[in-house]
């Protein structure tokens, strides 16, 4: 088979610009070896994240021309309702500004109706997702498959849900439970899909307990796409067929339009329940704005609707999954602990097996992010004991995972960009990793310290 090539060409470039060892050495030191804290300016590769950093195609680009600014029943507004609706065809589309602001207002919503010591079972939430259900005195209860558990495991669909624990769950405490949620692709657990079955498994123990489904869709194109190469009886069907039968399954969603829409910024929350649409509104004129543009303005939803009809192009979706295919497996040709298989947005690194001469309460997984970017001006982000650690009575607590998430931006790196990556984890490999120490924190703050912490090297 012919290379899976970039189905696009560059019109507008943006330079990044190289940097030396001894620049970064100092940049990472200035930084507190918090790579949130570098100025993106001074980053080669930037691997952070894929929300918000897609590249816009010319038709988005010149659909913002197009954006109504008035208030009240914009034209763009109609337009983004209409391109929701082909896809995800629910009764009530609210936009909001990102996906966590979807997720307050239900979380809202929920608490309201369901009172404290709720339930709400999810495949695995996303922190965010998670964030906004406790905040409200909800329990965001994890059920995900056990398969997701082993990271050599090559398993199509290790972000299913549970069947048995949430069937279990919902038997002895169906009273607590106000609704269920699926996270597609499951990015907690490394942007692994979830199956077709599993999708119609969960719907039909909400249709026996009477419990409302909702889909976090951050990445329904991607998790669409896996359906299609690996479950049986959908090799046939367009993406855009599996998304609408995703979707059919669901009472609602919410979205984080800066994944699967190729925008920079946006979201929406969407329901078929008149009663949950009513109160959501409600509190999205207090929050976000006006139900016709929610947090956001006319020229985003003119983009955002373009953008959802380009994310479900197959020959998109092919490179997108393949792209980062081809990292995973090289790097694990080269013996890097990648986790297996390859998620849809991004590669995942075990820094626990990577650097085993680091305890986990050293960072190995922030000190690979730092020696990352030391060896090529990559920034990636680390998911393990500086994220997680510290508990909620101030203990520290190695995370179960030490890994480092390399996520790639949509439409914007080349194959000689990814050749590169690869190329960073060679030498840093030839060279031998056992000189990398660990990290101590100096400052903190008292939650999500992540973002903001300042560490340095431990003295060895
Ligand atoms: N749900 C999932 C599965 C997500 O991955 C994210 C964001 C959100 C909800 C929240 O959406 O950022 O628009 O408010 N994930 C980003 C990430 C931040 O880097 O994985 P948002």
């Amino acid at each position: 088979m012919r290379t899976i090539i970039e189905p696009f060409r560059i019109k507008t470039v943006e330079p990044i610009r190289m940097t030396t060892v001894e620049e970064r050495e100092r940049l990472i030191r200035e930084a507190d070896y918090n790579l949130f804290s570098l100025k993106s300016e001074d980053v080669l590769i930037d691997l952070l994240t894929d929300s918000g950093t897609s590249a816009m195609s010319t038709m988005q680009w010149s659909a913002l021309m197009q954006g109504d600014e008035s208030y009240a029943g914009s034209p763009s507004y109609y337009r983004f309702e209409a391109a929701v609706f082909d896809l995800m065809p629910f009764k009530h589309i609210i936009p909001t500004h990102q996906g966590r602001a979807a997720e307050h207002i239900l979380s809202s919503i929920v608490a309201e109706e369901a009172g404290k010591g709720a339930i709400v079972p999810n495949n695995t939430h996303f922190d965010t997702t998670r964030a906004n259900f406790e905040d409200v005195g909800i329990v965001a209860l994890d059920l995900v498959t056990p398969e997701a558990h082993d990271p050599e495991l090559d398993y199509p669909f290790k972000g299913n849900m549970n069947l048995e624990k949430l069937e279990a769950l919902l038997e002895a405490e169906g009273d607590r439970i106000p609704m269920v949620e699926i996270t597609i692709t499951n990015n907690a657990v490394g942007g692994q899909p979830v199956s077709m079955a599993n999708i119609r498994g969960v719907r039909k123990l909400c249709d026996r307990f009477g419990k409302p489904l909702i889909i976090d869709s951050a990445r329904f194109a991607e998790n669409a796409y896996f359906i299609k190469l690996r479950e049986a009886g959908y090799q046939d069907k367009s993406v855009k067929e599996i998304v609408r039968e995703i979707f059919s399954h669901a009472d609602g969603m919410t979205m984080s339009a800066k994944k699967d829409s190729f925008s920079n910024m946006g979201g929406w929350l969407a329901l078929n329940s008149d009663e949950w649409a009513e109160k959501a509104r409600t509190r999205l004129i207090m929050t976000e704005g006006f139900p016709t543009y929610g947090g956001l303005s006319g020229r985003d939803m003119e983009c955002l609707a373009v953008g959802l009809e380009e994310v479900v192009h197959e020959d998109y979706l092919q490179y997108r999954i393949r792209s980062i295919q081809y990292i995973n497996e090289r790097l694990d040709a080269l013996g890097v602990p990648v986790l297996k298989p390859a998620g849809g947005h991004a590669i995942f690194i075990d820094a626990k097996h990577m650097l085993p001469h680091i305890p986990p309460l050293q960072f190995p997984a922030q000190a690979l992010a730092v020696a990352l970017y030391l060896e090529g001006g990559i920034r990636t982000v680390e998911i393990g004991s500086l994220m997680f650690g510290r508990q909620p009575d101030g203990s520290e607590k190695p995370a179960a995972m030490e890994l480092v998430r390399m996520a790639m931006p949509r439409r914007v790196y080349t194959q000689a960009q990814a050749d590169y990556i690869v190329e960073c984890f060679e030498q840093m490999v030839a060279r031998g990793t056992d000189q990398i120490t660990g990290l101590e924190i100096v400052k903190e703050p008292r939650s999500l310290r992540h973002f903001t912490a300042k560490l340095r090297p431990v003295a060895l």
